[in-house]
């Protein structure tokens, strides 16, 4: 993979001591209550795998998947529930997880598709976030990492289905996808 990388924005190291921050900000934010992570597949797979394994609450997860219609490098803003939750999350405290906010289109959709259903709090935890590319304002209360508006890949961010296995965060040499 290594000559297919042009820069590492974050070491897998960088990203696991960024994590252990953000999973002790939300122990503290949710004291005393169960937490339901939403896994948003397939990218928020390792996300949601070492947040939750660096938190100290009771904590369950449960996935979904979406379908933005085709498999260019921009999302095309249309979205579509390919696996729905298998919980019912109402009166729950729901943290929807994400490896990446790109123009946002996604969590606006699945955040009003999901408050709709009641739970008791709803929050985001994202952990990149390309604030340059932002198209719709969604509110997220936890960020890793701010990040250039580029295109990167590794922990979990594929391009055509590679990648996502890379510890870190980098990005993707143009000669791959040009
Ligand atoms: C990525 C990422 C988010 C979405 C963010 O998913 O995991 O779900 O794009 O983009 P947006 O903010 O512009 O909506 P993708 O559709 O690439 O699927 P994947 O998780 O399977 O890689």
């Amino acid at each position: 993979m290594k000559s297919d990388l042009s820069e590492v924005l974050y070491t897998s190291d960088q990203i696991a001591a960024r994590l252990a921050e953000v999973a002790a900000e939300i122990d503290r934010d949710y004291e005393g209550r169960d937490i339901l992570l939403v896994g948003v597949l397939n990218g928020a797979i390792m996300v949601v795998a070492d947040l939750q394994r660096a938190m100290r609450s009771h904590v369950e997860m449960d996935w979904m998947a979406i379908s933005s219609y085709g498999s260019g490098t921009q999302s095309s803003g249309v979205v579509r529930i390919l696996k729905d939750l298998g919980v019912d999350i109402e009166g729950r405290h729901v943290i929807v997880v994400e490896d990446i906010i790109d123009t946002g289109l996604t969590l606006s959709y699945l955040m009003s598709n999901l408050a709709s259903r009641k739970p008791a709090s709803l929050e985001i935890m994202a952990m990149f976030r390309k604030p340059g590319a932002a198209r719709m304002d969604v509110p997220v209360k936890y960020v890793g990492f701010d990040i250039p508006n580029d295109f990167v890949v590794g922990y979990g961010l594929d391009h055509a289905g590679r990648y996502r296995n890379l510890r870190d965060l980098a990005i993707l040499s143009p000669h791959v996808y040009q």
